[in-house]
């Protein structure tokens, strides 16, 4: 293992674990919803990068990380240099895929929360720059494992399963 890839881990370990007490849903903190998100993915047998994405893509609500009000491209921006640029892709486009199915799709319900979210993110709407990526239809099943992972009894991922899927994003 290079060093490199250890302090990255480091890093996405001390990250994820900012995350335990923060409140951006109502229905679970943001580490529950990182992990319940990579759970989602798991159990779609979502490739490693889309499960990483998936567990990393509220990384910008994490007091350690300085968002500002873009959080979905702090993500981007945060996770690219370290895991590729598909990776960071994916997580950043969460905001963008919400857009997409709040226009696009009538039975689209996101929380309470996004639906608030939403307007200050510029409305339903498709972004051409997104919806023409390559990547988009993974996006979309990112999206869905967002939306699905606010469930306060579910059980998600482990700090450790998502570590283990990082390593291998890592080494492949
Ligand atoms: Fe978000
Ligand atoms: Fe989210």
């Amino acid at each position: 293992m290079r060093v490199l890839d250890e302090t990255t881990l480091e890093e996405l370990h001390t990250v994820l674990r900012s995350l335990r007490g923060v409140w951006d849903e109502e229905s679970v903190d943001e580490l529950d919803h990182a992990l319940q998100s990579a759970a989602k993915a798991i159990e779609d047998t979502a490739d490693d990068e889309l499960v990483l994405a998936a567990a990393l893509h509220d990384l910008g609500h994490s007091p350690l990380i300085d968002a500002g009000p873009e959080h979905d491209a702090v993500a981007r921006a945060w996770l690219t240099p370290r895991f590729g640029e598909r990776v960071g892709w994916l997580a950043g486009a969460h905001v963008a895929a919400k857009r997409y199915l709040a226009a696009t799709d009538t039975g689209y319900t996101p929380s309470q929360v996004s639906v608030l979210s939403l307007a200050r993110q510029g409305g339903p709407g498709v972004d051409p720059a997104f919806v023409t990526h390559p990547w988009w239809p993974d996006a979309l099943r990112l999206r869905r494992y967002d939306d699905a992972a606010k469930d306060p009894g579910a059980r998600g991922a482990t700090i450790e399963d998502v570590l283990t899927v990082a390593r291998r994003v890592l080494h492949r």
